[in-house]
């Protein structure tokens, strides 16, 4: 069934795990996840960017959720990533989402708290719940300094503040995270700062806690795609122990879309650059679909711990 988060985030804090929210933005992508987490018994996140939503449009979205829903038991939170603004964060509460961010991330505190409240009254009087966002998450492009990177994450003092004032229901920190599939340099010791996430949970007390950029970028995958036609040296993502040490605490969401990228590509150029006769799409995005099912079972049995918890 279409679900919010709340029973999911809270049986998750108490069971010591993590639901999978991953990223979609065309059919195969829905199914490979859907079947995966359907056949494991997992509650699952769907999760759709505004440029997703630019993509694919709204409608074919919700109606290829919606299908999915129908293919497989389980509950799954339909929910808007990175929502800019309030008018799309209205814009997905009146059009079937259950779920949305509110990214106020890069606004100052009280900007943030004042665009985050509006939603969370919006959403609340339909029954959606809202995802709000502190502290700004690294990129490895951002040549930064030790004191710059630290005025980056997420300020525990801060956090307790914010979620009194706007009423989120769950909270997006930054503790060493990135988006992408560039995470850290080569050569560089991959760090998240759980003394940070302790902190905050010592404040946010049975507080549901969302981590954006997991993705842990699977070598395996990232050699098929080197070895098939590409380019994408130096990918590296957040090591798989970091995770599911996360998923054992306070995060109860765990954000993930690079590593389904990597398994669709690395699928599509296995095929093509093997088969240059191929010309079939259904060739090839087959073996890509199968690629983002075997990840987000891996992905659910190995790190998230949600198997079996629908
Ligand atoms: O956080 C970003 C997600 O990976 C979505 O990326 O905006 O390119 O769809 P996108
Ligand atoms: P990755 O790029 O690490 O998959 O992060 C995705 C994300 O945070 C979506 O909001
Ligand atoms: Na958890
Ligand atoms: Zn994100």
């Amino acid at each position: 069934a279409l679900v919010t988060t709340t029973e999911m985030f809270k049986k998750a804090y108490e069971g010591g795990y993590a639901i999978g929210a991953f990223n979609v933005n065309n059919m195969e992508i829905v199914q490979g996840i859907t079947e995966a987490a359907g056949e494991l018994n997992s509650p699952l996140i769907l999760q759709v960017s505004a440029g997703a939503r630019k993509y694919a449009n709204h409608t074919y979205l919700v109606k290829l959720v919606e299908a999915a829903l129908i293919e497989n038991d389980i509950p799954i939170a339909l929910h808007l990533d990175h929502g800019a603004d309030f008018e799309i964060c209205k814009s997905c509460i009146d059009g079937g989402f259950t779920s949305v961010m509110i990214d106020g991330s890069h606004h100052s505190f009280e900007e943030n708290i004042e665009v985050t409240k509006k939603v969370v009254e919006y959403a609340h009087s339909k029954g959606v719940v809202v995802e709000g966002e502190l502290g700004q998450l690294a990129g490895v492009e951002d040549d930064v300094n030790v004191s710059a990177e630290d005025a980056k994450y997420t300020h525990p003092d801060e956090v307790e503040e914010f979620v009194d004032r706007t009423g989120v229901d769950s909270l997006a920190i930054a503790i060493g995270t990135s988006h992408g599939a560039f995470k850290f340099k080569p050569g560089q010791k991959p760090v998240l700062r759980f003394d940070i996430l302790e902190e905050i949970t010592k404040r946010l007390p049975n507080f549901p806690i969302v981590l954006h950029g997991a993705s842990s970028v699977s070598q395996e995958y990232v050699k098929i795609i080197q070895e098939n036609g590409g380019n994408l040296a130096d990918a590296i993502g957040i090591p798989e122990d970091m995770l599911r040490q996360a998923a054992r605490s306070a995060v109860c969401k765990i954000n993930i879309d690079s590593d389904l990228r990597l398994a669709m590509t690395a699928g599509v150029r296995q095929v093509l650059w093997n088969k240059p006769e191929a010309f079939d799409p259904r060739e090839y995005l087959k073996v890509g679909r199968q690629n983002v099912k075997d990840v987000v079972a891996h992905k659910i049995t190995e790190v998230l711990g949600s198997n079996g918890k629908a």
